[in-house]
């Protein structure tokens, strides 16, 4: 899908249903991410902006890209109002076809997925050239399908957080994984059902 149809699809996802207004951060960010020292984060796909508004919060400035901007211009009025606006840039912008020139501390990517189909990797090994040494890339992925889910395949399979990371440029000899596991988690749907579900989470650290 082209960038201006990506954006087309997703503008109309943030406006049939608005991004809340108190949006909380994913629960795999805040574990792994709470005892960091902040410094400059990427996060990809912000969508509507809890990740981003959190790690501001910790004293992190964060780069948020979306491909829509009815998510973007949401995610900047929520951060003025919050008082957080010099610490939050959210840019409009697709992340295959660049990254803004910066360097970087934490690279995020949450439930980075696409009812379609996008070839994530070039963007996501962009993006982990962009951390510093010592810098981390979370890629937080479904592992399994919720009730309210696009996918209901049941026969969907999710790659695992090994196979994920065995698609990205990571040579050993600068990248250690931290991180590749399975938890699950409770899930709340936008109705306020919840249900259990996995989640595919891998962290890497830059070692030089
Ligand atoms: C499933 S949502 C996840 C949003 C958010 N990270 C979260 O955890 O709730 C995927 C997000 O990726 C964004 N997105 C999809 N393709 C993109 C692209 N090529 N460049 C930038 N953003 C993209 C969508 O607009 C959407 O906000």
């Amino acid at each position: 899908m082209k960038s201006a149809e990506a954006a087309r699809y997703w503008d109309a996802v943030y406006t049939e249903r608005p991004t809340p207004e108190e949006p909380r951060p994913n629960a795999r960010l805040v574990e792994t991410v709470a005892e960091l020292p902040p410094g400059d984060a990427l996060d990809l796909g912000c969508g509507g902006g809890g990740d981003a508004l959190w790690l501001a919060g910790q004293g992190w400035r964060v780069t948020a890209l979306d491909v829509s901007a009815v998510a973007t211009t949401a995610l900047t009025q929520k951060a003025r109002a919050r008082g957080l606006g010099d610490r939050i840039t959210a840019v409009q912008h697709d992340v295959r076809a660049s990254l803004p020139e910066l360097r970087c501390d934490l690279v995020t990517a949450h439930y980075f997925h696409t009812p379609y189909d996008q070839d994530r990797t070039p963007a996501l090994n962009a993006a982990a050239a962009l951390l510093r040494p010592g810098g981390r890339l979370l890629i937080v992925d479904h592992g399994s399908t919720a009730p309210w889910s696009w996918n209901q395949d049941p026969d969907v399979r999710f790659p695992t957080p090994h196979e994920v990371a065995a698609l990205l440029d990571l040579s050993p000899d600068r990248w250690e994984i931290e991180r590749a596991d399975a938890p699950t988690r409770t899930a709340i749907g936008p109705d306020g059902s919840t249900a259990e579900v996995i989640d595919h989470v891998l962290l890497v650290r830059r070692t030089a």
